[in-house]
Protein backbone atom coordinates (compact mmCIF):
# COMPACT_ATOMS: atom_id res chain seq x y z
CA UNK A 1 0.00 0.00 0.00
CA UNK A 2 1.31 3.45 -0.79
CA UNK A 3 2.02 6.22 1.88
CA UNK A 4 -0.87 8.35 1.97
CA UNK A 5 -0.56 11.88 0.82
CA UNK A 6 -0.98 15.72 1.71
CA UNK A 7 -3.69 15.58 -1.62
CA UNK A 8 -5.09 11.95 -0.37
CA UNK A 9 -6.01 13.90 3.51
CA UNK A 10 -7.36 17.00 1.39
CA UNK A 11 -9.60 14.77 -0.44
CA UNK A 12 -11.21 13.20 2.50
CA UNK A 13 -13.37 16.74 3.29
CA UNK A 14 -16.98 15.79 3.77
CA UNK A 15 -16.00 11.88 2.91
CA UNK A 16 -14.49 10.56 6.43
CA UNK A 17 -13.42 11.72 9.88
CA UNK A 18 -9.43 12.21 9.61
CA UNK A 19 -7.71 10.05 12.57
CA UNK A 20 -4.38 12.02 12.85
CA UNK A 21 -1.75 11.54 16.11
CA UNK A 22 1.03 12.68 17.24
CA UNK A 23 4.35 10.77 16.86
CA UNK A 24 7.77 11.34 17.54
CA UNK A 25 9.47 8.24 17.78
CA UNK A 26 9.99 4.64 15.55
CA UNK A 27 8.43 2.85 18.39
CA UNK A 28 4.62 4.88 18.57
CA UNK A 29 5.07 5.54 14.98
CA UNK A 30 5.35 1.81 14.34
CA UNK A 31 2.70 1.12 16.73
CA UNK A 32 -0.10 3.48 15.19
CA UNK A 33 0.83 3.99 11.36
CA UNK A 34 -2.02 1.71 10.27
CA UNK A 35 -4.43 3.08 12.51
CA UNK A 36 -3.83 6.31 11.40
CA UNK A 37 -4.83 8.95 8.40
CA UNK A 38 -2.00 11.31 9.52
CA UNK A 39 0.96 11.79 11.73
CA UNK A 40 2.29 14.60 12.73
CA UNK A 41 6.12 14.80 14.22
CA UNK A 42 4.99 18.18 16.43
CA UNK A 43 7.14 20.61 18.15
CA UNK A 44 5.13 19.88 21.04
CA UNK A 45 7.65 17.03 21.33
CA UNK A 46 9.88 19.96 23.15
CA UNK A 47 7.41 19.73 26.16
CA UNK A 48 6.55 15.64 25.91
CA UNK A 49 10.14 14.48 25.67
CA UNK A 50 12.30 16.69 26.47
CA UNK A 51 10.85 18.61 29.84
CA UNK A 52 11.05 21.94 28.08
CA UNK A 53 8.68 24.65 29.38
CA UNK A 54 7.33 25.50 26.18
CA UNK A 55 7.86 24.92 22.21
CA UNK A 56 10.11 27.57 21.56
CA UNK A 57 13.76 25.93 22.14
CA UNK A 58 12.80 23.24 19.94
CA UNK A 59 15.61 23.23 16.86
CA UNK A 60 15.52 22.32 13.40
CA UNK A 61 17.53 19.87 14.11
CA UNK A 62 15.90 17.92 16.64
CA UNK A 63 12.74 18.16 14.49
CA UNK A 64 14.82 16.65 11.48
CA UNK A 65 15.84 13.68 13.82
CA UNK A 66 12.57 12.84 15.30
CA UNK A 67 11.00 13.00 11.57
CA UNK A 68 13.52 10.28 10.18
CA UNK A 69 12.98 7.66 12.77
CA UNK A 70 8.77 8.29 12.42
CA UNK A 71 9.04 8.25 8.72
CA UNK A 72 11.66 5.19 8.83
CA UNK A 73 9.42 3.39 10.85
CA UNK A 74 5.98 3.87 9.10
CA UNK A 75 4.71 2.82 5.87
CA UNK A 76 1.08 3.59 5.40
CA UNK A 77 0.16 7.26 7.45
CA UNK A 78 0.96 10.74 6.09
CA UNK A 79 4.06 12.15 7.52
CA UNK A 80 3.74 15.88 8.22
CA UNK A 81 6.70 17.73 10.10
CA UNK A 82 5.96 21.04 12.46
CA UNK A 83 8.53 24.21 11.56
CA UNK A 84 9.92 24.72 14.41
CA UNK A 85 9.66 28.36 15.86
CA UNK A 86 12.45 30.70 14.63
CA UNK A 87 12.55 28.78 11.11
CA UNK A 88 10.03 30.27 8.95
CA UNK A 89 8.68 33.59 10.22
CA UNK A 90 11.42 35.92 9.19
CA UNK A 91 11.72 35.74 5.26
CA UNK A 92 10.10 33.70 2.52
CA UNK A 93 13.46 32.77 1.58
CA UNK A 94 14.27 31.37 4.61
CA UNK A 95 11.10 29.34 5.54
CA UNK A 96 12.06 28.24 1.81
CA UNK A 97 15.52 26.99 2.60
CA UNK A 98 14.62 25.01 6.06
CA UNK A 99 11.29 23.73 4.64
CA UNK A 100 13.27 22.18 1.83
CA UNK A 101 15.75 21.07 4.03
CA UNK A 102 13.44 19.29 6.15
CA UNK A 103 12.16 17.32 2.84
CA UNK A 104 15.71 16.67 1.53
CA UNK A 105 16.22 15.32 4.79
CA UNK A 106 13.79 13.38 6.05
CA UNK A 107 11.08 12.53 3.11
CA UNK A 108 8.32 13.47 5.19
CA UNK A 109 4.97 14.51 3.24
CA UNK A 110 4.74 17.83 4.12
CA UNK A 111 5.25 20.82 6.81
CA UNK A 112 2.97 22.58 9.10
CA UNK A 113 3.67 25.80 10.52
CA UNK A 114 1.43 28.25 12.78
CA UNK A 115 0.17 31.72 11.83
CA UNK A 116 -3.11 33.03 9.70
CA UNK A 117 -2.80 35.97 7.32
CA UNK A 118 0.65 36.94 8.56
CA UNK A 119 1.92 33.97 6.99
CA UNK A 120 -0.28 33.56 3.89
CA UNK A 121 2.46 34.75 1.62
CA UNK A 122 4.84 32.45 2.95
CA UNK A 123 2.15 29.38 3.02
CA UNK A 124 1.72 30.50 -0.72
CA UNK A 125 5.36 30.49 -1.63
CA UNK A 126 5.48 27.64 -0.20
CA UNK A 127 2.99 25.63 -2.03
CA UNK A 128 3.85 27.06 -5.56
CA UNK A 129 7.16 25.28 -4.92
CA UNK A 130 5.25 21.66 -4.58
CA UNK A 131 5.90 21.31 -0.76
CA UNK A 132 1.91 20.58 0.79
CA UNK A 133 1.58 22.41 3.71
CA UNK A 134 -0.61 22.69 6.88
CA UNK A 135 -1.69 25.39 8.52
CA UNK A 136 -2.21 26.05 11.89
CA UNK A 137 -4.29 28.81 13.56
CA UNK A 138 -6.46 29.70 17.06
CA UNK A 139 -3.89 28.47 19.95
CA UNK A 140 -0.66 28.86 18.47
CA UNK A 141 1.85 27.31 20.97
CA UNK A 142 5.19 29.06 19.40
CA UNK A 143 3.30 32.89 20.27
CA UNK A 144 1.85 31.93 24.02
CA UNK A 145 4.66 34.30 25.20
CA UNK A 146 2.80 37.58 23.52
CA UNK A 147 -0.86 36.42 22.60
CA UNK A 148 -2.83 35.26 25.74
CA UNK A 149 -1.13 32.06 26.90
CA UNK A 150 -2.75 29.51 26.56
CA UNK A 151 -6.46 30.48 26.46
CA UNK A 152 -8.97 29.66 24.24
CA UNK A 153 -10.18 31.59 21.37
CA UNK A 154 -13.26 32.77 20.04
CA UNK A 155 -15.60 32.90 23.38
CA UNK A 156 -16.70 36.23 22.65
CA UNK A 157 -18.72 36.19 19.37
CA UNK A 158 -16.47 39.44 18.76
CA UNK A 159 -13.04 37.00 18.43
CA UNK A 160 -14.79 35.37 15.69
CA UNK A 161 -14.42 37.27 12.37
CA UNK A 162 -10.01 37.25 12.91
CA UNK A 163 -9.54 33.33 13.42
CA UNK A 164 -12.21 33.06 10.11
CA UNK A 165 -10.10 35.56 8.19
CA UNK A 166 -7.05 33.80 9.35
CA UNK A 167 -8.47 30.65 7.92
CA UNK A 168 -9.40 31.80 4.52
CA UNK A 169 -6.28 33.40 4.16
CA UNK A 170 -4.71 29.94 4.85
CA UNK A 171 -6.91 28.31 2.54
CA UNK A 172 -6.55 30.62 -0.30
CA UNK A 173 -3.00 30.41 0.00
CA UNK A 174 -2.99 26.82 -0.96
CA UNK A 175 -2.67 25.02 2.23
CA UNK A 176 -3.90 21.19 1.93
CA UNK A 177 -5.58 21.17 5.66
CA UNK A 178 -5.82 23.47 8.61
CA UNK A 179 -5.33 22.79 12.57
CA UNK A 180 -7.76 24.31 14.56
CA UNK A 181 -6.07 24.65 17.93
CA UNK A 182 -7.97 25.70 21.28
CA UNK A 183 -11.23 26.95 20.45
CA UNK A 184 -14.52 27.59 21.23
CA UNK A 185 -16.82 25.08 19.40
CA UNK A 186 -19.34 26.76 17.20
CA UNK A 187 -16.09 28.98 16.10
CA UNK A 188 -14.75 26.09 14.87
CA UNK A 189 -17.72 24.77 13.41
CA UNK A 190 -18.22 27.32 11.52
CA UNK A 191 -14.74 27.67 10.25
CA UNK A 192 -14.98 23.79 8.98
CA UNK A 193 -18.50 24.68 7.54
CA UNK A 194 -16.75 27.94 5.28
CA UNK A 195 -13.09 26.41 4.36
CA UNK A 196 -13.47 23.85 1.76
CA UNK A 197 -9.66 21.90 2.79
CA UNK A 198 -10.22 19.62 6.11
CA UNK A 199 -10.11 21.11 9.54
CA UNK A 200 -8.15 19.31 12.12
CA UNK A 201 -9.23 19.91 15.87
CA UNK A 202 -7.69 19.94 19.00
CA UNK A 203 -9.46 21.33 21.88
CA UNK A 204 -11.99 22.43 19.20
CA UNK A 205 -15.39 20.86 17.70
CA UNK A 206 -15.94 17.23 16.91
CA UNK A 207 -18.04 18.72 13.59
CA UNK A 208 -14.10 19.59 12.26
CA UNK A 209 -13.20 17.26 9.48
CA UNK A 210 -10.51 15.08 11.44
CA UNK A 211 -9.18 14.96 15.07
CA UNK A 212 -5.81 15.14 16.35
CA UNK A 213 -4.46 14.56 19.84
CA UNK A 214 -0.41 14.42 21.15
CA UNK A 215 -0.19 10.16 21.46
CA UNK A 216 1.51 10.44 25.01
CA UNK A 217 -1.11 12.39 26.58
CA UNK A 218 -3.79 10.11 25.09
CA UNK A 219 -2.09 6.86 26.01
CA UNK A 220 -1.60 8.44 29.48
CA UNK A 221 2.06 8.93 29.69
CA UNK A 222 2.32 12.59 30.42
CA UNK A 223 2.06 14.67 33.76
CA UNK A 224 -0.56 17.07 33.07
CA UNK A 225 -3.28 16.57 30.20
CA UNK A 226 -5.55 19.84 29.24
CA UNK A 227 -9.50 19.10 29.32
CA UNK A 228 -9.90 18.38 25.77
CA UNK A 229 -7.56 14.84 26.57
CA UNK A 230 -9.17 12.14 26.23
CA UNK A 231 -7.03 9.51 27.97
CA UNK A 232 -7.68 6.17 26.44
CA UNK A 233 -5.07 4.04 28.67
CA UNK A 234 -3.08 4.75 32.12
CA UNK A 235 0.31 3.34 30.47
CA UNK A 236 2.22 5.19 33.27
CA UNK A 237 0.28 2.91 35.41
CA UNK A 238 0.83 0.16 33.28
CA UNK A 239 4.57 0.80 32.91
CA UNK A 240 5.10 1.48 36.59
CA UNK A 241 3.66 -2.45 37.34
CA UNK A 242 5.57 -3.61 34.56
CA UNK A 243 8.94 -2.63 36.17
CA UNK A 244 8.26 -3.35 39.73
CA UNK A 245 7.56 -6.88 38.85
CA UNK A 246 11.34 -6.73 37.01
CA UNK A 247 12.55 -5.26 39.59
CA UNK A 248 10.89 -8.56 41.86
CA UNK A 249 12.28 -11.09 39.46
CA UNK A 250 15.72 -9.31 39.75
CA UNK A 251 15.97 -9.09 43.72
CA UNK A 252 14.46 -12.36 43.91
CA UNK A 253 17.06 -13.93 40.82
CA UNK A 254 14.34 -15.13 39.01
CA UNK A 255 15.19 -12.95 36.26
CA UNK A 256 17.00 -13.92 33.70
CA UNK A 257 15.19 -17.65 33.80
CA UNK A 258 16.64 -20.30 31.00
CA UNK A 259 14.25 -19.14 28.95
CA UNK A 260 16.47 -15.98 28.87
CA UNK A 261 20.19 -17.27 28.61
CA UNK A 262 22.80 -18.33 26.36
CA UNK A 263 24.01 -21.91 26.58
CA UNK A 264 27.21 -23.75 25.15
CA UNK A 265 27.01 -25.66 22.20
CA UNK A 266 26.75 -28.73 23.27
CA UNK A 267 29.66 -30.38 22.03
CA UNK A 268 31.95 -27.84 23.79
CA UNK A 269 29.04 -29.01 26.86
CA UNK A 270 29.92 -32.68 26.00
CA UNK A 271 33.56 -32.31 26.65
CA UNK A 272 34.89 -32.75 22.86
CA UNK A 273 36.70 -29.31 22.76
CA UNK A 274 41.01 -30.72 22.37
CA UNK A 275 41.86 -27.75 24.71
CA UNK A 276 39.41 -28.31 27.44
O1 LIG B 1 3.00 20.24 18.12
C1 LIG B 1 1.95 19.60 18.09
O2 LIG B 1 1.86 18.47 18.57
C2 LIG B 1 0.81 20.22 17.44
C3 LIG B 1 -0.51 19.55 17.63
C4 LIG B 1 -0.93 19.72 19.02
C5 LIG B 1 -1.51 20.01 16.66
O3 LIG B 1 0.93 21.21 16.82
Amino acid sequence: MLRKSADYIKSLKGKNPIVCLTAYTAPIARAIDDKVDLMLVGDSLGMVLYEYENTLQVTLEQMIDHAKSVVGASKNSCVIVDMPFGTYEDSINKAFLNVARVMKETNCNGVKLEGGQKMSNTIQHLCKSSIPVMGHIGLQPQSVLIDGGYKVRGKEKSEWQKYIDDAIAVEEAGAFSVVLEGMAEPLAAEITSILNIPTIGIGASPKCDGQILVTEDMLGLTNVAPKFVKKYIDLDKIIKSAVCQFSDDVKNRNFPSADHIYHMHPKIVSGNNKNS
